[in-house]
């Protein structure tokens, strides 16, 4: 078929139907994008401009020891400043994380048949979704990415409905990260002055959505996103990444320098899993913890696996700044909502940086 690389609509469609996703366009032998992925320039990230700030992976194995306290404040300031830190000794096994990356390559390369099962308007279960871009009809430009989502609901669920060629190893992956997601909020639930009992972490973390994201191979890297400016919707997401890079993070304008906006790379470390605060953590904060805005750039040479855990409050959860947070500020930020409205504000929209958050806020 040929195909009209000025025809929006054609290339989606060929994209997630008989093309077997972005992926399929490339291998179709594709030497320029098509104009439907071509970013407006405020949205495309400059890579000669961003900043390289070399962070050194927190270690977790010193969590339980002597080093507490110190380990402690450095998960504190990485969550007050940048919004994203990297851990090592994270107690996920290294051998898993190896797996995850191999088995999401292969997954992607399994003929469209297998994938396309789970295409939205016909996936056997609402828990898993195979696709490409995010919300395709609202968005001004797709991002360059294919992915896979599945919540998990359970073991059982989890064994009955994901791709059997991936349940296996996502299952083992979610089960040891979510023991870190519970540790890491107990940190910084004490730090606000909350006692941090596992019945509140169970709640706010009770929602774990994972994915496996492919992003190809791209033609022309500078015109293009993988994934455009976001903040994440729940506490805290956890991120496998290869060691191809792309994943950037966005410093606000500092107000005091008048300095500019600027992405900063979170460069792929060996054997590291990513952490980022979302946006309930900062609402719960009352802003203290910041929800950091990330993008992911493609790039010419390879293409790049990612395989994040988002987990996010049960959705009849009522969330607002604690109590502890505005008898210390004074005055609350952000409004009390229920999680599930602030998912289905957030899923109205175009990924638009940290519009999301408007929702929530006060005045
Ligand atoms: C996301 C995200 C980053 C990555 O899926 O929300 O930010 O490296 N992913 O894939
Ligand atoms: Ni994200």
């Amino acid at each position: 078929m040929a195909l009209n690389l000025d025809d929006a609509k054609s290339i989606y469609e060929f994209v997630v139907t008989e093309g077997n996703g972005i992926k399929g366009l490339v291998d179709s032998g594709l030497s320029k994008v098509p104009t439907v992925y071509v970013q407006p320039p405020n949205e495309r990230i400059d890579k000669e401009n961003a900043i390289k700030l070399e962070l050194p992976p927190i270690d977790l194995s010193k969590l339980d020891g002597p080093g507490h306290h110190e380990v402690a404040e450095q998960i504190v300031r990485a969550a007050e400043t940048v919004g994203f830190f990297q851990v090592v000794n994270h107690g996920v096994p290294l051998q898993l994380l190896e797996s995850l990356k191999e088995t999401a390559h292969k997954f992607f390369s399994l003929p469209l048949e297998r994938k396309a099962v789970y295409l939205a308007p016909v996936s056997p279960s609402p828990l898993v979704k195979y696709g490409t871009s995010y919300l395709p009809e609202k968005e001004k430009a797709l991002g360059w990415k294919d992915y896979i989502l599945m919540q998990y609901t359970g073991d059982d669920e989890a064994l009955r409905y994901w791709p059997e060629e991936i349940k296996g190893v996502l299952l083992e992956y979610v089960r040891s990260s979510i023991i870190m997601v519970k540790r890491l909020l107990g940190v910084l639930l004490e730090n606000l002055g909350v006692k941090p009992d596992d019945s509140l972490i169970d709640v706010l973390t009770g929602r774990k959505t994972l994915a496996m994201i492919y992003y190809p191979t791209c033609p022309n890297p500078d015109v293009t996103i993988g994934i455009g400016r976001h903040s994440d919707i729940g506490m805290l997401t956890v991120l496998l990444q290869d060691e191809i890079g792309g994943l950037y993070v966005r410093i606000e304008e500092d107000m005091n320098y008048e300095k500019k906006a600027e992405w900063i790379e979170i460069p792929p470390i060996p054997d590291a899993l990513v952490i980022n605060v979302a946006d309930m953590l900062q609402v719960l904060s009352n802003g203290k913890y910041r929800s950091a805005e990330h993008a992911v750039r493609n790039t010419n040479t390879n293409s790049r696996v990612s395989v994040p855990i988002f987990t996010m409050p049960l959705e009849t959860t009522k969330i607002a700044p604690l109590s502890q947070v505005i008898q210390k500020d004074g005055i609350a930020h952000y409004k009390e909502f229920m999680f599930v409205d602030y998912m289905n504000n957030v899923y109205k929209n175009a990924l638009d940086g940290k519009k999301s958050l408007h929702f929530a806020k006060i005045g």
